[in-house]
C-alpha cells in the first residue's frame, strides 16, 4: 500500500493497468455526457476506468466508472480471478481499529461561514429525468453519541443552496435510526459527507452490516492497515485524512427538503425520498482534489458498488449453512433483485431450503431461482432454460408476501413492502429426460471447423 488517497489508488493502478484505464481527452459538459459516455461504452461490453480532465464548467478533473468492472474490483483487493467474494469476506473480518492523526491532506483547505459555496463544487446530471445535478458518490458519516460507534452509508444529494443538501434515507438503514435516535433526543444530527476517497473505503462503507458496526474499521481489513483518520472542525468527526472533499454539517430531523427524482438502480427515475436535509458548515479539501462520481441508474458500477460486498456475505452464509450450494450469481439483469444458486442436491428439498435461506437474508431479493450444478448461472439464458424445462409452476414456486424490501423498487409500495419468490428449476425426483450430447470426438472436429470458418468468413 502507498497511501490511502484516491489519487494514490489512481497512479498504482494505472501504472499497472493502463489498458484498463480511459482518460477523455476531448472537453465534455456537466450535463449528461458522462453518463452517455459510461452508457455507451457498456453497450460495447466495455468498463473502463474513466478520466475526464476537460469538463466545461469543473475545476477540476471527474473520475467515474471505478467499480463497473469485476475484474477491476478483485485487482483493487489483491484476489485472484474468480475469487472476488471469499478475499472481500476473508479481509472485512480482519476489521481493524482506525488510527488518528493530527492533519492530512483533505485539511489543504478548510472553508466555514460565508466561504461556503456548495454551489462551486462540479456537480453532474446524470439524466434528462432527474431533478438537476446530483453528488452520487457521497458516504455520510455519523456516529453515535453514546458510543462513538460510527456508521457510513450512501445518500444521493442535490444542492439546495449554498450551504444546504436535500438527500434520502429511503433504504432506512443505520443513519436513519441514528437520525431517530437524534430526533427523540432533541437533537441535530452531526454528519460528515466524504466525497472521493480510497475505493476499499468505498466498498466497505455499502457494507450492510449490524448497526455499532464501525464501516471504517471493516476498511482498515481491507486495506490491510489502520485508515488514518482527522477529525472535522466543528462536530470531530472522524473522516478519512486522505479524501479528497468532506462536507461538514448537520441534519435536523424535523427539517423537509426538495429531493428527486434522481435515476436509480433499478432503471427507473424515482422520487420516492425522505426528504432530509443536511446544513454544511464546513468544506474540506486537498489540494488539486479530482471530483469522483458515480453514474447512478443501473449501471455495471452503481450496482456493482451495492452489492460485492452483500453478495459476499450470502455466498459465505449459503455456502457455509447449505452444504449443497456450489455457486451463487446476483445477474446484472436484475437490478438488486434477483439470485440465481446452483445446487448439488443430495437430498429432495434441499434446493428450496437455500432459496428461503436467501429470501431471509437477503433485504433486496426479490426473486430466486434454483438450477442443478451443470448449469452455469452466470448465464441468463441457461438459467431460462433450466426454468423452461425443469419447472412445474403448481409445484416448484413458493411466494412470501409482506416482507420489508426496497422502496426503489417501483412495482412495490412506498415503503417498499414486497412479495417474494423462490423457483425451484432443479430437475427433482423422478426427471427422466436425457439431456442431448455430442460426442468428444464430433466435438473436436466440430472445433476445428468452426475456427476455419472464423478465421476466413468468406471462404
Ligand atoms: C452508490 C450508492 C448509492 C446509494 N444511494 C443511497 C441513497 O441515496 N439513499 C439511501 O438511503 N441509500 C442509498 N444507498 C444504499 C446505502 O448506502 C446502503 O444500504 C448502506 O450500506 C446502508 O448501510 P447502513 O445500514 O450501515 O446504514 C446507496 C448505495 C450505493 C452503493
Amino acid at each position: 500500500m502507498t497511501g490511502q488517497g484516491l489519487q494514490d489508488f489512481l497512479r498504482d493502478y494505472e501504472a499497472a493497468h493502463p489498458h484498463d484505464v480511459c482518460t477523455v481527452d476531448r472537453e465534455v459538459s456537466l450535463d449528461q455526457d458522462i453518463s452517455a459516455a459510461v452508457w455507451e461504452l457498456a453497450e460495447r461490453g466495455q468498463h473502463p476506468l474513466l478520466r475526464f480532465p476537460r469538463v466545461a464548467g469543473a475545476d477540476r478533473e471527474v473520475v467515474t466508472n471505478l467499480f463497473a468492472s469485476r475484474p477491476r474490483i478483485e485487482r483493487m483487493l489483491g484476489a485472484e480471478p474468480g475469487e472476488l467474494h471469499e478475499t472481500y469476506q476473508r479481509r472485512a473480518a480482519a476489521a481493524m481499529p482506525m488510527s488518528e492523526v493530527d492533519d492530512g491532506p483533505v485539511g489543504d483547505r478548510v472553508d466555514t461561514g460565508d466561504r461556503v459555496d456548495l454551489r462551486s463544487l462540479p456537480l453532474l446530471t446524470h439524466f434528462a429525468t432527474d431533478l438537476g445535478p446530483y453528488i452520487t458518490s457521497g458516504i455520510v458519516v455519523a456516529e453515535d453519541s453514546d458510543t462513538g460507534r460510527g456508521n457510513l452509508s450512501y445518500h444521493r444529494s442535490v444542492v439546495a443552496s449554498a450551504t444546504s443538501l436535500g438527500t434520502s434515507l429511503h433504504s432506512r438503514g443505520d443513519l436513519w435510526r441514528l437520525l431517530q435516535d437524534a430526533a427523540a433526543g432533541g437533537r441535530r444530527l452531526p454528519v460528515a459527507m466524504v466525497i472521493g476517497a480510497h475505493p476499499l473505503f468505498m466498498l466497505a462503507a455499502s457494507a450492510r452490516v449490524g448497526f455499532g458496526v464501525d464501516e471504517r474499521e471493516i476498511a482498515g481489513g481491507l486495506l490491510g492497515e489502520p485508515l488514518e483518520v482527522v477529525r472535522t472542525p466543528t462536530h470531530g468527526l472522524r473522516v478519512p485524512a486522505s479524501a479528497e472533499v468532506v462536507l461538514e454539517g448537520e441534519i435536523d430531523p424535523a427539517a423537509d427538503e426538495d429531493e428527486g427524482p434522481f435515476g436509480e438502480f433499478s432503471g427507473y427515475s424515482s422520487d420516492r425520498s425522505t426528504r432530509n436535509r443536511i446544513d454544511v458548515c464546513t468544506v474540506m479539501q486537498r489540494s488539486g482534489a479530482v471530483w469522483l462520481d458515480v453514474v447512478g441508474g443501473n449501471s455495471h458500477e452503481h450496482l456493482n458498488l451495492g452489492r460485492v460486498p452483500r453478495e459476499a456475505e450470502m455466498i459465505a452464509k449459503l455456502k457455509d449453512r447449505f452444504g449443497s450450494v456450489v455457486a451463487v450469481h446476483y445477474p446484472q439483469s436484475g437490478t438488486h433483485f434477483h439470485c440465481y444458486v446452483a445446487v448439488d442436491q443430495r437430498r429432495p428439498g434441499e434446493a428450496r431450503q437455500a432459496l428461503l435461506g436467501l429470501l431471509g437474508w437477503d433485504p433486496y431479493l426479490k426473486t430466486v431461482v434454483a438450477v442443478d450444478a451443470d448449469v452455469d448461472v452466470t448465464s441468463d439464458s441457461e438459467v431460462l432454460w433450466a426454468l423452461a424445462t425443469h419447472f412445474q409452476p403448481g409445484r416448484d414456486m413458493m411466494v412470501v408476501d409482506g416482507l420489508p424490501g426496497s422502496a426503489l423498487d417501483p412495482s412495490a409500495d412506498k415503503l417498499g413492502t414486497t412479495s417474494r419468490l423462490a423457483l425451484d428449476a432443479t430437475r427433482g425426483e423422478g426427471f427422466d429426460a436425457q439431456r442431448i450430447k455430442i460426442s468428444a470426438a464430433a466435438r473436436t472436429v466440430g472445433r476445428e471447423i468452426a475456427i476455419d470458418a472464423l478465421a476466413d468468413p468468406a471462404g
